[in-house]
């Protein structure tokens, strides 16, 4: 199995346009000789210091959210050519934080997606359950179901450079990570769901992270699960000591 770990951080609404390009600059060094992917995910604010601060590093930069018209009337919010005109690489689509918050469902979030490729993004897309969901037993099938809506459409192609990301709800925010077992069962579950779309191949290409409370402690045990091919890192990805060892956890 070849794929590559990816340890994608994801800030969320935190950090001035400033504090990230020190962030970045100071970061730079410190995974110079990672073997993952790794990626900052920052506000839109951030994005142009951010990726001027990553150029000739091993430092890949992602937005949080996109629109998926290329322009209009639709106050508030950033484009794919927007984005892809300053150099970012990844876009971050159906966060549940945005699901919750801002009335995202799986049908936005697959126009995301194809909006993503048009403008050449790769899309990190989120999915993953809620307690109570998980204790009504629906998990897999919930998870399968926003798979299957997030990629409607896509060619195979497509789908091998996009990389899901499994969130559990209830695990993300709040210091309860799920077990390598729980986490390493949902996404062999959505590497089964891509095979039966998309075939082996495909299945086998595609990175699934787990994200939930990814921690310096807990990341190389994660990272280690067969079908976990890295992390989506909120609070921990804010911290210089902490990114960079989960940066350098490797299979
Ligand atoms: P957390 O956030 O690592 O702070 O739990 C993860 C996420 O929301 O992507």
């Amino acid at each position: 199995m070849s794929r590559k770990i990816i340890a994608a951080g994801n800030w969320k609404m935190n950090k001035t346009a400033k504090e990230a390009v020190e962030f970045v600059e100071a970061l730079k060094g410190r995974v110079a000789d990672a073997d993952a992917e790794v990626v900052v995910g920052v506000p839109f604010v951030c994005l142009p210091g951010v990726v001027e601060a990553a150029k000739g590093s091993n430092i890949k930069v992602a937005a949080q959210n996109m629109h998926w018209e290329e322009s209009g009337a639709f106050t508030g919010e950033v484009s794919g050519p927007m984005l892809s005109e300053l150099g970012v690489d990844y876009v971050i689509i159906g966060h549940s934080e945005r699901r919750q918050y801002f009335g995202e469902t799986d049908e936005t979030v697959n126009k995301k997606a194809h909006a993503a490729f048009k403008y050449g993004l790769k899309p990190i897309i989120c999915v993953g359950e809620s307690l109570t969901q998980r204790e009504q037993g629906i998990t897999a099938e919930l998870v399968r179901y926003q798979v299957k809506i997030a990629l409607l459409g896509l060619s195979a192609e497509q789908v091998k450079e996009t990389v899901i990301a499994y969130e559990p709800i209830w695990a993300i925010g709040t210091g309860k990570t799920a077990t390598n077992e729980q986490a390493e069962e949902v996404c062999g579950i959505i590497r089964v769901c891509v095979k039966e779309l998309y075939g082996e191949d495909v299945a086998e290409t595609v990175r699934i992270q787990y994200g939930g409370s990814v921690n310096a402690a807990n990341a190389a045990q994660l990272f280690g699960m067969p079908n976990i091919d890295g992390g989506l890192v909120g609070g921990a990805s804010l911290k210089l000591d902490d990114f960079e060892k989960i940066a350098k956890h490797n299979k």
